[in-house]
């Protein structure tokens, strides 16, 4: 067994943000290693887990996040917010969501204060991303059912029925990035009987989805081909990816504006900086707004609206991981994970997005 060490949990406080990244029952895993867990009271109500939960898990409850920030290692669920950046310090390791290229000040405010970063969400195991897949498999999920919602001219949407009618075509759907955020939304889409086609530049990914019939068609990632399904699509889901950059430009304006009005577009990969170029980031609290005709959906944290689910899913995969970061901080499987270190970006997705600040190999 490794150093005892000392966990921090504040509560999130991104809007409407309610999620927790450690259940009790994780919590208690971490205790049972000699650790000690700090939980700010109320941090897991949001999720359905009280208090006095993390207490009987072996967690010491504080009153504030600044006891919770005083810890060793801060664990949370979604990048800092501004108002979080005084709790920055020098001898402060901090694990959680960063999606760092589509925040300039916070990577500005972590190489700074020398904040030891870790983002969950370019952990690479065995070529995957072990704890993005989770938010994204339900982020894909919730964009079907949003989707599909927004088309209601209830909610502003051009009335189009996902599943059309005996003698009307269904509703036509493009998912931009068949991973793993794009594939769900693709299954929901299919499961309300859209016809669903899917967008990628991996062509194995595309065969095997064509195979195991998740999309009724397949479309190579090509700016005139993906033009040519955009113009016709009720709904756009954006989730294209490539780990710690930007995301990429894959649905143009003028793509937009050659939607019918009505139509809706999701762009999960917001995140990332969007990968449809009319999407800018909204809220939980105001999700939507209207460009040339066209329903944005851009909220940046889906899965907060799902918090039970979603706490469970995140802790189930961030706890394994935290144990191997608090036995040995350059542990072989937190690969790819530490994004800041000693003052510099240390990963080269993120480090290309920021050539203003310093970085090393
Ligand atoms: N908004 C939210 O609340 C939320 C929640 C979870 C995940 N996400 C985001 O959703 C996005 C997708 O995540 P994921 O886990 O599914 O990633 P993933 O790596 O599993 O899949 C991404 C896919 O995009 C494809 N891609 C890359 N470049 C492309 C291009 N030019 N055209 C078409 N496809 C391209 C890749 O080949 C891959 O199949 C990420 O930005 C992630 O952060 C957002």
């Amino acid at each position: 067994m490794g150093a005892s060490r000392v966990i921090g949990l504040p509560a999130e406080v991104k809007d409407r943000e309610r999620r927790i990244a450690l259940t009790p029952s994780a919590v208690a895993s971490v205790v049972d290693r000699g650790h000690r867990v700090l939980v700010q009271t109320g941090a897991g109500e949001g999720a359905g887990f009280a208090d006095n939960d993390y207490k009987e898990a072996g967690a010491e409850l504080v009153a504030s996040a600044a006891d919770a920030w005083a810890a060793e290692v801060v664990v949370k669920v979604k990048e800092p917010q501004a108002g979080e950046y005084p709790h920055f310090r020098d001898d402060l390791t901090l694990f959680t969501y960063l999606h760092l290229a589509a925040e300039p000040e916070l990577a500005a405010a972590l190489v700074g204060a020398g904040v030891r970063a870790y983002a969950y969400e370019t952990l690479t195991e065995r070529g995957g991303l072990p704890l993005l897949a989770p938010m994204s498999e339900i982020a894909g999920r919730a964009a079907a059912i949003v989707g599909a919602e927004k088309l209601s001219a209830a909610q502003g949407g051009s009335g189009t029925l996902m599943g059309g009618a005996a003698g009307v075509p269904p509703a036509k759907a493009v998912v931009i990035g068949m991973g793993v955020a794009g594939t769900m939304a693709a299954r929901g889409l299919r499961g309300l009987d859209a016809h669903v086609t899917g967008v990628d530049i991996d062509l194995q990914r595309l065969y095997d989805h064509h195979l195991d019939g998740t999309v009724d068609a397949t479309q190579i990632s090509e700016p005139a081909a993906v033009a040519d399904h955009v113009c016709d699509a009720d709904l756009v889901i954006g989730a294209a990816l490539v780990p710690g950059a930007r995301a990429p430009m894959v649905v143009t304006e003028a793509m937009v504006t050659s939607m019918r009005p009505g139509s809706v577009v999701v762009d999960l990969a917001i995140d990332q900086g969007g990968c449809i170029e009319t999407a800018r980031p909204t809220s939980l609290s105001e999700p939507t707004y209207v460009e040339h005709g066209v329903v944005h959906y851009c909220v940046t944290n889906v899965p907060g609206q799902f918090p039970r689910t979603a706490s469970a899913a995140l802790s189930a995969a961030v706890a394994p991981r935290l144990l191997r970061l608090l036995d040995d901080p350059d542990h072989p499987g937190l690969e790819g994970a530490l994004n800041i270190a000693e003052g510099a970006v240390v990963h080269p997705a993120v480090a290309a997005t920021f050539p203003d600040l310093p970085s090393r190999d």
